[in-house]
């Protein structure tokens, strides 16, 4: 039985990556920051983790947690939009920081311990971006901490790739979704995101390690 390891997985996105999992058959391990979250992630018949990704005890204690796992698909879906801004207003420091944190930082630490668990799978392992953070096609500086911190990630993904050696490593764009926060007039559902984020993560190849895809598997421009 293959394993998938759902990083934020209480709601939206996250939550249905693990139902759809699932639901496949596969073994899960999901995490989510309150008791409340792992009981219904329990009843969904994952294994649930405890985890806030900006404590770093926290993160830390998922890599003694998951030892010497073998992850095939790993997905770090959690993360935050911060202040919905239409200009360029400076962004105040606590937002900034919470921004970062919870889309970066917690990136920065948590994939070096993930990466060498999909490595033993020769498995996939995603990072659930934003086209947002694509600095190729922005046409509109809308909420510029947002983009800053997804195009950062971007980054950070990108050289998680550069150490993976069996392993698929890529940064999903999975549409814009209707959760909390994509909204309630976003263009898709979470099923159809997520169906599409699975079947594109079974259809990569090795040679596709590295890339910015949405999740219908259509490249998307840095
Ligand atoms: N929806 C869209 O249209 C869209 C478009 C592009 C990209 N994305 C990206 O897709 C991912 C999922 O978004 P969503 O639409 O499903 O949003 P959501 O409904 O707001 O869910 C966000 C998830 O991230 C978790 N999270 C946030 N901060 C966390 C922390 N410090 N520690 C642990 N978990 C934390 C939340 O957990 P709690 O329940 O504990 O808060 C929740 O499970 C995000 O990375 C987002 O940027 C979404």
């Amino acid at each position: 039985m293959p394993t998938a390891l759902i990083i934020g997985a209480s709601r939206g996105i996250g939550r249905e990556f693990a139902q759809q999992y699932r639901a496949a058959g596969w073994r899960v391990i999901a995490t989510a920051r309150t008791e409340a979250g792992q009981a219904e992630l329990r009843a969904l018949g994952c294994e649930p983790l405890p985890l806030d990704v900006n404590n770093i005890n926290d993160c830390a204690g998922l890599g003694w947690l998951l030892d010497d796992e073998k992850i095939e698909v790993a997905v770090l879906n959690a993360g935050v939009f911060g202040p919905r801004t239409a200009s360029l207003a400076s962004p105040q420091e606590d937002h900034f920081d919470e921004v970062m944190h919870t889309n970066v930082l917690a990136a920065m630490r948590l994939l070096p311990i993930v990466l060498p668990l999909v490595e033993n799978a020769a498995g996939k392992l995603a990072v659930i971006s934003s086209r947002m953070g694509s600095i190729a096609s922005r046409s509109d500086p809308e909420a510029w901490l947002y983009r800053a911190s997804k195009a950062a990630l971007n980054s950070v993904l990108k050289d998680i790739s550069l150490a993976a050696k069996k392993s698929t490593c890529i940064a999903f764009h999975p549409g814009w979704v209707k959760t909390e926060m994509g909204g309630a007039g976003a263009e898709i559902d979470v099923q159809e995101s997520v169906a599409g984020m699975r079947a594109t993560l079974a259809s990569l190849a090795r040679s596709d390690n590295g890339k910015f895809i949405d999740y219908q598997g259509a490249a998307i421009a840095w």
